[in-house]
């Protein structure tokens, strides 16, 4: 196809050429034949007056003899010469008196002395074409009579038809080779020009063989000004988007359904959404402490489809079927939950060792170490490579859209782009990414940004992530990165790289089926055993050291020791999920985490009135949303979180428009929720101000802070997150198809 765009393109030079080249043959052929004709008639001309030279002191000597025989015997040796037809002699009164014996009848003296004035002289008898000429013969300076030679002209046609038939082959085998020239200069020119153009559709540059990008190439001006068209019309559309949709599950069943026609969402996780487990010989379902899938499960709910996901529960075998699928939400059946199976030995060194004690600590700033070792490597590889097979198995077209979440697998979109290369894969890392230097000492960086690479989407929470992400990229590998529209180009794979600040549901799944806030405060108080006019703050999060859940302990005792007012007055709460205990670093934590609680509580624990209440267990989502409903003030006090999802659950549950959000500054939140009191969770006095000022602020305040945030969380929402991140894949598929369908017609 593209040799024949290519071919097409230069018969439109060749045509006209050959049609030219033909018509100079035809004008050349008569003019080289006319050249031909005056060398070959002067050619003769000298012959002829060499002859008659040569012939002339006989002649003087027989012709006063009048030796009728000797004449003609001398006349017929002359003529021995090939190319002299004949010889003849006429006298002063134009009579032929003498003559060879081939002298042609059609030549008389009189003819042969006019035209012996011409300079050429050519005539055409029955023999052939002739060359006459008459030469005079002079005694003593007069003239005695004409010699008249004639020669045989025949050899002239031969010559011309011989030159005629050599030039017009020449011309054709010119025109052979200049058609072959022009076909393979327009290919190459042609080829170079769409491979400039297709380098560029995918931020690759113009390449010349064995050179470095060349950015100074003929091709820049128009590739450069296609790209900058197809650069605003995507940030026309992004805006239009932003500006025009209402994202909700409906909106983004259309988006899949209308720009992804047919495709299947996969969603790979490590954790899966619901957890099945045996309790007292009872198989219970509950859905697990991760932000991850707070997010995703909602959106894989709208969409339907796979979840690919670690089988974790003791009753999780149990409840699969052949194919080790489950359908999902329990009841609903919505989607397919497919299970993979790993032993305790991989699940030691793929998730507890490689991802968690590496890969966790070192994108997050939280002052504990990473630790790497090889063989938690080599079990992360290998549960990479389970899950990519899984994705196989699962996908029922060759470009499935495959969603691939967290850091738990760097490495499966590279392994699925080799299994399925027209895969749109779009991959999120929910956890932050850390500058180039800290990701550098991972021993295996590389493999991991080449891993990573294989997406077609690489979503972050922040556009600093994502800088700092490209900042990596570019230490570490050998790519071509544009920054304008935040792609990178490695070996022709295109990978852009954007912010997706994730997000919850939006209406949340319980609106309108809730009792009132009031309700919920007096039952949640009495539960707890507090007066009914105690405050309350409250706190959500799985048992981990990047969550500031110390700091915040001791912002809340900092808090209590300037304000004694409050002190048997207010209570937190502290829900802390049991995570990833079978590591040291966690148990440690939590150890000094309940040491921390009893220490305040020793100090400031009034009337049976906790300072702090610490459950540190799981608890299923809309048991943590009544907490969120009672408590007057949420503490979110990551040291360093991607985004920190229970800042926004805390104010989707508010729709009293009460309650102060406390937010640290290294979550991805406190770049969307302004209203919040923002604090630096290191600075105790700093967060335990804030704590105050969120406990006595008036209630007007409250409510205008709350109603901007809840306006945030409402339009940002998880279909929106899901949904931008689906519309730039689609225009990635889009623009990948140009850049085929360049390919294809050249
Ligand atoms: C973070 C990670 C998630 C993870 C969640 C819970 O939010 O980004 O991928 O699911 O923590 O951690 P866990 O190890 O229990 O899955």
């Amino acid at each position: 196809m593209r040799g024949f765009r290519s071919l097409k393109l230069s018969l439109r030079f060749v045509v006209p050429l050959v049609v030219a080249l033909g018509m100079l043959a035809m004008a050349i052929v008569p003019l080289v034949d006319r050249l031909t004709l005056r060398w070959s008639v002067r050619d003769m001309d000298i012959r002829s007056r060499l002859i008659t030279s040569t012939l002339q002191e006989p002649l003087l000597e027989l012709l006063p003899q009048e030796n009728r025989q000797k004449i003609n015997k001398l006349l017929l040796r002359a003529t021995q010469d090939e190319r002299l037809l004949a010889l003849g002699f006429c006298n002063q009164e134009q009579k032929l008196i003498y003559r060879s014996p081939s002298f042609p009848a059609d030549i008389s003296c009189r003819s042969a002395k006019d035209d012996s004035q011409k300079p050429l002289y050519l005539i055409s008898l029955p023999q052939g074409p002739v060359h006459l000429s008459a030469n005079a013969i002079e005694l003593n300076g007069t003239q005695i009579g004409t010699l008249v030679l004639v020669h045989d002209m025949s050899y002239m046609v031969r010559r011309s038809a011989d030159t005629r038939k050599y030039v017009i082959i020449l011309f054709i085998v010119l025109g052979v080779v200049v058609s072959l020239i022009t076909v393979f200069v327009a290919h190459l020119s042609w080829q170079g020009w769409m491979d400039g153009v297709r380098a560029m559709l995918r931020g690759e540059g113009i390449l010349k063989p064995f050179a470095q990008p060349v950015v100074e190439s003929e091709l820049q001006p128009l590739v450069g000004d296609l790209k900058a068209l197809l650069r605003s019309l995507d940030a026309e559309r992004r805006l239009a988007d932003d500006s025009t949709i209402t994202w909700s599950p409906d909106t983004l069943r259309k988006l899949l359904h209308k720009q992804l026609t047919g495709e299947k969402i996969i969603v790979v996780s490590n954790r899966e959404p619901y957890i099945h487990s045996k309790e007292d010989g009872e198989i219970k379902v509950h859905r697990p402490a991760s932000g991850l899938v707070t997010a995703v499960e909602p959106v894989m709910r709208a969409c339907s489809g796979t979840w690919i996901a670690h089988g974790s529960g003791s009753a999780d075998r149990e409840t699969v079927d052949a194919n080790d699928r489950v359908m999902v939400p329990p009841n609903k059946s919505e989607y397919n939950l497919r299970r993979i199976w790993m032993s305790e030995e991989e699940e030691k060194g793929y998730y507890y060792g490689f991802a968690n004690e590496g890969l966790w600590p070192l994108c997050h700033i939280a002052h504990v170490r990473p630790l790497f070792r090889t063989t938690d490597w080599e079990q992360y590889v290998k549960i990479n490579q389970r899950f990519a097979d899984a994705v196989v198995k699962e996908a029922d077209s060759y470009n499935p859209v495959v969603l691939v979440q967290d850091y738990h697998f760097a490495l499966l979109p590279g392994m699925i782009r080799k299994l399925l290369p027209k895969a749109t894969i779009i991959t999120f890392w929910h956890i932050p990414w850390p500058n180039p230097e800290s990701f550098g000492i991972c021993p295996w960086r590389e493999e991991l940004l080449k891993g990573m690479l294989g997406s077609t989407i690489l979503g972050f929470h922040t556009p600093y992530h994502c800088k700092n992400f490209l900042e990596t990229v570019d230490r570490y590998l050998e790519t071509r990165i544009e920054h304008e529209s935040s792609t990178i180009s490695r070996r022709g794979q295109l990978t852009m790289v954007e912010s997706y600040p994730i997000s919850i549901q939006w209406p949340p799944p319980w609106l309108g089926t809730l009792p009132p806030i009031e309700q919920t405060r007096n039952e949640i108080l009495s539960e707890l055993g507090l007066p009914a006019d105690q405050l309350l703050g409250i706190g959500v999060d799985r048992m981990d050291y990047t969550k500031g859940i110390l700091e915040r302990f001791n912002a809340v005792e900092r808090m209590l020791e300037l304000h004694p007012e409050l002190v048997g007055r207010f209570s937190f709460i502290q829900i802390a999920a049991p995570s990833r205990s079978a590591l040291e670093e966690y148990r440690a934590f939590e150890a000094r985490l309940h040491a921390l609680e009893k220490r305040i509580n020793e100090r400031f624990s009034r009337d049976g009135c906790k300072a702090i209440i610490l459950k540190a267990e799981h608890h299923e989502p809309d048991q943590v949303n009544r907490y969120y409903r009672a408590a007057q003030v949420c503490m979110v006090t990551s040291l360093h979180d991607g985004m920190n999802l229970v800042a926004k659950e805390y104010v989707a549950a508010r729709d009293d428009e009460r309650g102060v959000l406390v937010l640290s500054q290294f979550t991805g939140a406190a770049n969307e929720l302004y209203e919040a009191l923002i604090v630096n969770p290191y600075h105790v006095e700093q967060t335990s101000e804030a704590l105050y000022q969120g406990l006595t602020m008036p209630e007007y305040e409250q409510q205008e802070r709350m109603r901007s945030m809840r306006a945030q969380v409402r339009d940002f929402n998880v279909y929106r997150w899901a949904g931008r991140m689906l519309l730039d894949a689609v225009r990635v598929r889009q623009r990948e198809k140009l850049a085929t369908r360049i390919g294809r017609e050249s």
